[in-house]
């Protein structure tokens, strides 16, 4: 494959315990094309977040080589890695992470504080954003004013703040009941295809990973398979599942 926008080779990562090394994966070859919808599967501890973090330089693995869009971040400085996530990599977690003293819109503003847009136009972003996760009318929310599923499309608006060509989302559904967890899915796939953006998923949920494009199952730290490879813009929109 050629346009890689994620090359991993070798990957380990291991965390020193006292006397004890736990590994958290170990030899991880991975290549994900852009335009990709990958679902990570597995069971708990087999390294999903310690994978899905390295992959989103929030961590260094301890072996191994990380190319991001043909730049490999395996030896870059912190202050160049910062860069990385802040222009390459949205990112969704499963407590949405939200700053609850501010309002939907100014969650949707705080990753673009850091770019050189003016606060005009951040806000004109944000508003754009709310609408198109289906929350043009809650912007003015704080968290606590909004339900599980609409504080999940929050943070996702806010990881595309940047217009990220890569979303990583560690267990986005894990917090949502199942009619939200279908329409977030659905949301990230629809946002990846429209957005042209790679999204990389953690998930438990085999209904959830159904609407991947591909599954990597790892387990013991290492990648045991790694199934079906097709472009979300090729995707049929399954019907049917809630
Ligand atoms: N910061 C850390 N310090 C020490 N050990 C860690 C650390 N992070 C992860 N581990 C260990 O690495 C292994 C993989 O953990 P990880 O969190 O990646 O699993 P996971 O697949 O995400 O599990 P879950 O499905 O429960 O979220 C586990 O044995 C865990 O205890
Ligand atoms: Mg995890």
């Amino acid at each position: 494959m050629t346009d890689a926008i994620l090359r991993a080779t070798g990957l380990s990562r291991t965390f020193q315990m006292g006397e004890r090394n736990v590994i958290g994966i170990r030899g991880v070859d991975l290549e994900i094309a852009r335009g990709e919808f990958v679902a990570i599967r597995g069971p708990s501890g087999s390294g999903k977040t310690t994978l899905l973090t390295i992959l989103g330089c929030l961590d260094r693995p301890n072996e191994g080589q990380l190319m991001i869009d043909g730049t490999d971040v395996t030896a870059l400085p912190e202050s160049a890695l910062a860069r990385i996530r802040s222009d390459k990599i949205g990112f969704v977690f499963q407590s949405f992470n939200l700053m609850p003293f501010l309002n939907a819109r100014e969650n949707v503003e705080l990753p673009m504080e850091l770019t050189s847009m003016t606060a005009q136009e951040r806000t004109q972003r944000a508003k754009e954003l709310l609408k198109l996760v289906g929350l043009a009318d809650r912007e003015d929310h704080r968290p606590s004013r909004l339900s599980a599923g609409e504080q999940q499309r929050v943070s996702i608006a806010r990881a595309l703040a940047n217009r990220p060509p890569l979303l990583l989302a560690d267990e986005p559904t894990g917090n949502l009941d199942s009619k939200n967890k279908v329409e977030i899915v659905r949301l990230i796939r629809r946002l990846s295809a429209e957005q042209n953006m790679t999204s990389v998923m953690v998930t438990h949920d085999n209904r959830v990973a159904s609407q991947a494009g591909r599954v990597i199952f790892i387990k013991d730290g290492q990648v045991r398979s790694n199934k079906n490879r097709v472009p979300v813009k090729d995707m049929v929109e399954e019907e049917g599942l809630d």
